[in-house]
């Protein structure tokens, strides 16, 4: 059989129960290799996310080094989300101690160190805020041609979440995202355009608490956690946004992606961190990205319920 060409990845998040869970869906595809985890302050504080990251690490048996990112934003002041992932930022089931030390290296340079080393072009998958993204930009232009592409969860091109006009990751550092989509890389958005119909309703999860392997067990109770906030706002369900960036690479034909070009609000009272999208083409300016828009939902939750089933060789 045909070796399968692995796609190197760097899995840059704040987990976070959506960051977990995109991290789940990375581990279970064999196509893509997992050559580094980095992380960034947001859904909570630097030293919770990343020994959060660490624990995530040990459930999925991922052995790739971890690297702790900046703890603050570039400019803003640090905004963190516990109503939403609680105050560990990955409250519900138990999770195992992290296997490894943490690498000694800082985000940025495992980053870099990964690109360098890689014969492949690597994908960065970044979903928090993009101040780790960001500072490589900055501190290694040279190594921009290393980047296949950056596939984010952020922003939003008709609405916020955190404002009216702006999403969580792209606001609590709006000057990172800025630098980002200014920087000619190859660039995916899942923006809440699609990730808020990147819904999985309780009896859906269920199918995948009765799978009945460790993994499945564990997403299930990060799910039953993740849906009390957002029960509380009215959701029907859980908005699954930091998945949708895993599976817009690796199953791009259950998703609708389009070439627009995206201006980062930097000012504006009301507006500051909103993801402008120049429909019609009115600025003249050529796509900066391109925004994942909206998505097949029944074929994401099969798709979700198939690859957690994969760890099913770890039977309890
Ligand atoms: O707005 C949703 C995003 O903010 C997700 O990435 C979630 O994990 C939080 O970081
Ligand atoms: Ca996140």
């Amino acid at each position: 059989m045909n070796e399968i060409k692995k796609i190197p990845v760097i899995l840059d998040g704040d987990p976070g129960h959506d960051d977990a869970i995109a991290w789940v869906l990375a581990a279970a595809d064999p196509r893509l290799d997992i050559k580094a985890i980095t992380t960034v302050a947001g859904n909570q504080t630097m030293a919770k996310v990343t020994y959060n990251a660490r624990r995530i690490a040990a459930l999925l048996k991922i052995d790739a080094p971890v690297a702790k990112g900046r703890d603050i934003p570039l400019i803003s002041e640090l905004m963190v989300a516990p109503q939403y992932h609680g105050e560990s930022g990955l409250d519900g089931p138990g999770l195992p101690e992290p296997a490894q030390d943490l690498c000694p290296l800082s985000a940025v340079e495992l980053m870099a160190k990964v690109l360098r080393e890689s014969e492949e072009k690597v994908i960065i998958i970044a979903t928090g805020p993009q101040t780790n993204v960001a500072t490589l930009l900055l501190a290694h232009p040279e190594l921009k041609e290393k980047i296949a592409l950056i596939s984010t969860m952020g922003g939003g091109l008709r609405n916020g979440n955190w404002t009216s006009s702006a999403e969580f990751n792209i606001l609590v550092d709006p000057e990172a995202a800025y630098i980002e989509y200014h920087a000619g890389v190859p660039l995916m958005m899942c923006g809440l355009d699609v990730t808020e119909k990147a819904m999985i309703f309780p009896e859906e999860w269920e199918k995948i608490r009765v799978l009945g392997n460790p993994v499945a067990k564990t997403v299930a109770e990060w799910l039953d956690f993740f849906f009390i906030h957002l029960k509380q706002l009215g959701w029907e369900g859980a908005t699954l946004h930091d998945p949708c960036s895993v599976l817009a690479i690796t199953h791009p034909e259950i998703f609708k992606i389009i070439d627009v070009y995206v201006e980062i609000e930097l000012g504006g009272e009301y507006t500051r961190g909103a993801t402008i999208a120049d429909w019609n083409h009115r600025s003249g300016k050529e796509p900066n990205c391109r925004a994942v828009v909206d998505i097949d939902r029944e074929k994401f939750v099969e798709l979700l319920i198939e690859m957690i089933s994969r760890f099913g060789g770890e039977q309890a």
